[in-house]
């Protein structure tokens, strides 16, 4: 399974790729804005892509198809590893569509059913990504979309890559995985949790103190 942040904070994309284990970025618009405005967003994501060895997202903002193309096509020229994350609208799925035809990767974003999700296969996104925290939000299992979308692109060879997005603690990682999901995206908070257990944190203070005693 590939571990991506879902992160546009430097010092948090700079800290976890230094672990080894970073294998991408997905940004959005309130990620994006929450980093204030020193710096333009074609700016950060540049410099986002050249620090991380992978994919890196960054979506349009435009809603008509038209003007999603072309934005599109100027997201994809900012540096090789962009993905450009489309929403899940009548009009991204066609915008979709024709950019994925001339070779831009695309994530199609706001995905919250199966449906939306053999759409965004059929309009040959790279990645959809389910959005299973909102949904857990709503009483209504993010888990289990996560089941029907593997197992659909399984029945049907679709190559685009399951990204589990909207990630609120380890277990969603876990169960993904176990699903199938190709691709983890959380928070930087998620990615420091997924270290810790307290029987590790006992079973090592035990160790060093009995090796103390000797
Ligand atoms: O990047 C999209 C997604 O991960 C958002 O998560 O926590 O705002 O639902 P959240």
């Amino acid at each position: 399974m590939k571990f991506f942040l879902d992160s546009a904070n430097l010092d948090e994309i700079k800290e976890i790729a230094s672990t080894g284990l970073l294998d991408g970025i997905t940004t959005n618009p309130s990620l994006v804005s929450q980093q204030g405005e020193q710096k333009g967003f074609h700016e950060l994501v540049k410099e986002i892509c050249e620090i991380v060895q992978g994919p890196v997202s960054a979506e349009v903002l435009s809603t008509e198809y038209k003007k999603m193309v072309k934005e599109a096509e100027v997201l994809a020229k900012i540096h090789k590893h962009i993905v450009v994350k489309m929403p899940m609208t009548e009009d991204g799925i066609r915008a979709t569509k024709h950019v994925s035809d001339k070779g831009i990767n695309v994530n199609l974003t706001l995905v919250f059913s199966s449906s939306q999700a053999l759409l965004a296969a059929k309009a040959g996104a790279a990645y959809v990504s389910p959005f299973v925290g909102r949904l857990d939000d709503v009483s209504t299992s993010g888990m289990q979309l996560i089941e029907e979308i593997v197992q659909i692109y399984e029945n049907y060879d679709f190559r685009t890559e399951v990204l589990v997005a909207s990630i609120r603690h380890p277990m969603h990682i876990a169960e993904s995985a176990l699903l199938g999901a190709d691709v983890a995206t959380m928070p930087y908070k998620i990615f420091k949790q997924l270290y810790n257990h307290p029987l590790s944190d006992i079973g090592l203070e035990r160790f060093l103190a009995d090796w103390g005693k000797k």
